[in-house]
């Protein structure tokens, strides 16, 4: 549930830190095209070499490894080694850093009482027995987070079986909603994401068995889940039924931090084809509450709504990391020319409800956190502006600055002053913690997150920010008066 530290990768990347957010900090420019053009490039192509290098840095093994090479194209969830696997066999490919996955061919067999999955070889087969353990969830290189996941035992078996009570066509994809389940972020980036790489190609002839299954996710991302699968999801431990599957793959693929790596993907997918799913994941919610909306509106006059004002949201944050002077950013904003919501997502918001609000906008802005994981909600091409606090740079930069731009937002980054913190209220203007939060971060995530995440709260210097909000507003705005010129003609 926490956000944890990943204090090696911190390490070596804060050497890349300054260039790489330097690159995108004015992507929206004067609202000059060209500018932003150039600049993006610049960008894009840093990014490139930032990935090889940080891959280098962090990941040095995969490139002597075989994962380096692209994957099998015919069948792109199955890693070169497994490619060629024969029925009746369980191939295990352990060569990424972040996930195992396995595959098991032939005759499957749930046996959930002893927690696994049986390959059952034919009678009169040639094969090896084998047996291979495997935890399916994408934070391999954490082990402290991995014991908590549930141990699955894949296993070949000779002779008598237990019968199947239930048959299936299609295959098994087989994972767990364990470990940082409960926090957003993980959800998406451990979760959902991994998902749709693994088992997006199957075209909802798939279905998701799940360990440490819980109700509330299964609702909590039913939408997206519909999309994914037609069937319904096995609780994989209570569920006591024996399931039978010609094949099943058990863990998920993971490429990066909230994004996908299309060159590893089938048919070349992107992020931008998930957020298509999310779109039609959400619509027919989305339908069914404008309707409601306008069945309660019928004897009230629809607002007319003047010249179309560009739409900001504002993501708030309950406890730690909020805006103290939200009240005034708003009123800013409007200033500047926004048409400006408070969205405050709760763990209970719906989050069809979270996406309406964020498809239809223009600008989103937060403080960051994990509530910034909703940028996937944003549309390509519309303004995020990440508040970020001290100490939390480099992590606002990975998790959601760089996965942002990539996506094709235009990502805008506000790193607060001292003055702006209420750390400065508490500690002198020399203490360290103000002046050099890089250092405090060395001394461990403990500290990093009892001071910077759930210590601090900011207080923006609007005459500043008011500078980022009429960028925002000047590159969302101009493009469209030169559109409505050529449409004149
Ligand atoms: C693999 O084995 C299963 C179970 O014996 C069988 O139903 C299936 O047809 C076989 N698949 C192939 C491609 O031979
Ligand atoms: C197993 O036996 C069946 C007939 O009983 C035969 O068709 C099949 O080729 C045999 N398979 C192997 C691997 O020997
Ligand atoms: C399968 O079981 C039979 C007897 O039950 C045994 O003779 C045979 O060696 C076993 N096969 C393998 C691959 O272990
Ligand atoms: C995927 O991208 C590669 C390289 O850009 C290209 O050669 C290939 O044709 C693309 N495939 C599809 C299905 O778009
Ligand atoms: C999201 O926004 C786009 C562009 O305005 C719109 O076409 C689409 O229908 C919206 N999606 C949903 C689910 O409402
Ligand atoms: C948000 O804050 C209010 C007041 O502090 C509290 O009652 C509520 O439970 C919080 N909600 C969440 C989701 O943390």
């Amino acid at each position: 549930m926490v956000h944890h530290h990943r204090a090696a990768q911190q390490q070596q990347l804060k050497l890349l830190e300054h260039q790489h957010t330097a690159a995108y900090a004015d992507c929206c420019g004067v609202g000059s095209t060209k500018r932003c053009i150039s600049k993006r490039t610049l960008f894009l192509r840093f990014i490139g070499i930032f990935s090889i290098i940080s891959s280098a840095l962090v990941f040095a093994p995969r490139f002597l490894s075989p994962d380096y090479f692209e994957d099998n194209l015919q069948t792109p969830s199955v890693h070169p080694l497994c490619a060629s696997m024969s029925n009746h066999s369980i191939c295990c490919d352990r060569t990424a850093v972040r996930t195992d996955v396995c595959f098991m061919r032939g005759d499957v067999r749930t046996h959930s009482a002893s927690n696994s999955l049986l390959l059952h070889l034919p009678r009169n087969s040639t094969a090896s027995m084998e047996e291979q353990l495997i935890r399916p969830y994408t934070r391999k290189w954490e082990a402290g987070t991995m014991a908590t996941i549930d141990e699955l035992h894949l296993k070949t078996i000779n002779g008598s079986v237990q019968g199947c009570d239930v048959v299936h066509d299609v295959p098994a994809v087989v994972f767990s909603t364990g470990g940082y389940t409960g926090n957003v972020y993980h959800e998406f980036n451990d979760g959902i994401l991994p998902l749709y790489i693994t088992a997006g190609h199957f075209n909802k002839e798939v279905v998701l068995v799940l360990l440490e299954y819980h109700d509330w996710w299964i609702t909590k991302y039913g939408d997206i889940l519909s999309q994914l699968s037609d069937y319904t999801p096995i609780d994989f431990t209570n569920d006591k039924r024996t399931h039978c599957f010609k094949e099943a793959i058990v863990g998920l693929r993971i490429h990066d931090e909230l994004t996908i790596d299309a060159a590893k993907m089938p048919n070349n997918r992107t992020i931008r084809d998930f957020r298509n799913l999310l779109d039609e994941a959400y619509k027919p919610r989305i339908r069914a509450i404008e309707q409601e909306e306008a069945q309660a509106n019928t004897n009230r006059k629809s607002p007319t709504r003047s010249p179309r004002k560009p739409k900001l949201v504002i993501v708030a944050r309950n406890g730690s990391r909020s805006i103290e002077n939200e009240v005034e950013l708003v009123k800013s904003a409007e200033e500047v020319g926004f048409a400006v919501e408070v969205l405050r997502p709760e763990r209970t918001t719906e989050l069809a409800k979270i996406y309406r609000a964020l498809n239809s906008s223009d600008a989103m802005i937060g403080v960051h956190g994990a509530a910034m994981t909703h940028f996937l909600f944003m549309r390509p091409g519309t303004v995020f502006i990440q508040v970020v606090p001290l100490g939390t740079d480099w992590a606002a930069a990975s998790y959601y600055g760089d996965p942002a731009a990539r996506m094709g937002l235009r990502y805008m980054e506000y790193k607060i002053e001292a003055k702006e913190s209420s750390l400065s209220r508490e500690y002198d203007k020399e203490d360290p913690v103000l002046r050099d939060p890089e250092r405090v971060n060395a001394r461990g995530w403990e500290i990093t997150k009892k001071v910077y995440l759930d210590g601090q709260n900011v207080r923006l210097d609007l005459k500043r920010f008011k500078k980022h909000l009429i960028r925002a507003h000047h590159c969302l705005v101009k493009p469209k008066i030169r559109k409505t010129g050529s449409l004149s003609h």
